[in-house]
């Protein structure tokens, strides 16, 4: 079973003015859509086809990285398409809130932690938020397609919250502003699913 390139749930355009149309269109129909034929054809007819994704990603070897860049890419934009919505509820609430305020201090300083692990990252790169099994949570960034569940990333737990910060997610609309791109994130956050998903890893 090769890897299929998901479907959004909302339209194109559903996250106007934040993240542009024609930005999410090429995003997922040439950069996603590439990662994952690369993905395919790494690991066709090797030991690795046929298994999850999580599953390969968990026992990586760091050095095959055309799994790793490709893999990652794979996983990476899974998650970043499905913690957006423009649907979706756009305030923290529950006890993912009560492990934010724990950690941060409040909401607004876990958005600044948040905004400056992704304006940080040099070059390209994501910014997590991941959850520890006991309900703790991290914010960390990760070069490139790297992501936590690839063994020997400095920043560890189960993603969450993925943001995306190569230029490719945002240079349209904002050219060399990603601290715009940044703070326009948030706005288009579907918290139900993030909430979901830490309630299923803590
Ligand atoms: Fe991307």
């Amino acid at each position: 079973m090769a890897f299929d390139l998901p479907k959004l749930s909302y339209a194109y355009d559903a996250l106007e003015p934040y993240i542009d149309a024609r930005t999410m269109e090429i995003h997922l129909t040439k950069h996603h859509y590439g990662y994952t034929n690369n993905l395919n054809n790494a690991i066709a007819g090797t030991n690795l086809e046929g298994k999850s994704i999580n599953d390969i990603l968990t026992k990586l070897d760091m050095n095959n990285t055309a799994v790793r860049n490709n893999g990652g890419g794979y996983y990476n934009h899974n998650l970043f398409w499905e913690v957006m919505n423009p649907e979706g509820k756009g305030y923290l609430s529950g006890e993912l809130k009560d492990a934010i305020v724990a950690e941060f201090g409040s909401v607004e300083d876990f958005k600044d932690t948040f905004a400056k692990a992704a304006a940080t990252r040099f070059g390209s790169g994501w910014a997590w938020l991941c959850v520890h099994k006991g309900g703790k949570v991290e914010i960390c960034s990760t070069p490139n397609q790297d992501n936590p569940l690839m063994p020997g990333v400095s920043c560890k737990g189960t993603p969450i919250l993925a943001l995306d910060v190569w230029e490719h997610a945002y240079y349209l609309k904002y050219q060399n502003r990603r601290p715009d791109y940044i703070n326009a994130f948030f706005n288009v956050i579907n918290w139900n699913y993030v909430e979901k998903l830490y309630a299923e890893n803590k």
